[in-house]
């Protein structure tokens, strides 16, 4: 017998039951203005975390949860990501790509997909790199039966996030995009992954861009016929979509305190690249890199393929992309460099500061503390 059929009147086809395959959509529209330069070529789900862009790893994570079947609703850019991971075959996923001709927002961008979906499914903002499992929040999602379950953490300043109050079983009671600072009624933030059942799809209106956050949750709430759930965790959690994030989650990465499966020390394709004269571990190195015996690369540095760091230069902290070059004696301490970037010979970058794609710093040149950078074109 189907699980199915046990549900009381009512619920028939409402509560997903353990046979119902279920789906993931991860949001890739948005426009990353916040990483800009970084997001000026690159879209905010192609940033390489660890080489590896992100997207990709979350959705290694997804097919690792026994998921196959994932939607990307994409707008900005989307050829870097649809000739990337085409149908998804590489990865063992089925792949599916909707573009939006304007973005339709968070929930928009769901109904907008909404033929595709067949049952219960994930939603997760292209932007978030957590070691939550989702395969327990199925479980909790199921065991608590709501019309959706919210993946909650716990943070310093709830403010830039969605804030949410939920009663004692879990039950959602306030859902608040944003708050101002001394308003936030609780340091329990939406954390960008949802597990909806498909009939929030019906109340979502067609045609107009909406969303989630701001209208689709409260009018649940509001509604009241059946509940949204929280699921709090204590997993690592953090949102990439700023600079500062972004050189924060390596670090994490590097610290161990998110698992993405790293030797300590020295990892990455390129290790036997560098010179053990210029290494300050722990480091992750590309392929084909050109490193100064005389450099310092480390610690909590990242190279990206076909880097090279010419003599008495310093990269500590940082995070530099493909093809960057770094020449002699110039100094870059916790800041992003985007790919075939170069950086000047004695030029010192300061801390936050991001240079954008083929941009030139020239020879002694000083960039300030958190300038951005963009090549002239
Ligand atoms: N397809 C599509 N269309 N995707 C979109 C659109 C759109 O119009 N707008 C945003 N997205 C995607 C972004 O690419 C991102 O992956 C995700 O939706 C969330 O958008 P952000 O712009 O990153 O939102 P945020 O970080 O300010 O806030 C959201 O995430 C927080 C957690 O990281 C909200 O969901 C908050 O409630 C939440 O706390
Ligand atoms: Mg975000």
């Amino acid at each position: 017998m189907d699980g199915r059929a046990l549900a009381p009147a009512g619920f028939t086809n409402a509560v997903s039951d353990t046979h119902t395959p279920v789906q993931a959509v991860v949001l890739v529209g948005g426009e990353g203005t916040r990483l800009r330069p970084l997001t000026l070529e690159t879209p905010k789900p192609m940033v390489p975390i660890m080489n590896m862009p992100f997207l990709e790893r979350t959705l290694r994570r997804i097919k690792e949860a026994g998921i196959n079947d994932v939607i990307l609703p994409a707008g900005y850019l989307p050829d870097a990501i649809t000739s990337y991971f085409g149908d998804g075959s590489r990865l063992g996923l089925r792949l599916r790509y909707v573009i939006e001709d304007t973005p339709l927002g968070t929930a928009g961008a769901l109904k907008n997909v909404e033929q595709f979906i067949d049952g219960p499914f994930f939603v997760l903002n292209g932007d978030v790199l957590t070691s939550m499992d989702l395969r327990a929040m199925l479980a909790h999602h199921r065991e608590k039966g709501g019309i959706g379950t919210l993946h909650l953490v716990r943070v310093d300043d709830p403010s830039p996030f969605g804030v949410v109050v939920h009663d004692a079983a879990g039950r959602v009671e306030h859902f608040v995009e944003k708050p101002p600072r001394d308003e936030a009624p609780t340091n329990e933030i939406n954390a960008g992954t949802y597990l909806l059942e498909r009939e929030v799809l019906d109340r979502i209106p067609a045609g107009r861009p909406v969303s989630i956050e701001r209208e689709i949750f409260p009018e649940l709430i509001r509604s009241g016929d059946r509940p949204l759930y929280a699921y709090t965790t204590d997993d690592y959690w953090i949102d990439l979509g700023k600079p500062e994030a972004y050189l924060s989650a390596h670090r994490h990465v590097f610290e161990g305190a998110m698992p993405l499966g790293l030797t300590p020390e020295i990892d990455g394709p390129g290790r036997e690249t560098i010179p053990s004269s210029a290494v300050r571990p722990p480091v992750f190195v590309g392929l084909g890199c050109r490193i100064a015996p005389d450099s310092v690369v480390g610690p909590y540095t990242v190279l990206g393929d076909g880097c090279t760091v010419e003599s008495g230069a310093v990269v500590a902290d940082s995070l530099l992309w493909d093809g960057v070059t770094v020449e002699r004696d110039a100094r870059i301490d916790w800041a992003i460099v985007a790919s075939r970037a170069r950086i000047g010979a004695g030029a010192r970058i300061g801390h936050g500061a991001v240079i954008g794609h083929d941009a030139q710093i020239p020879p002694g040149a000083h960039v300030e503390e958190n300038a951005r950078v963009a090549a002239e074109r």
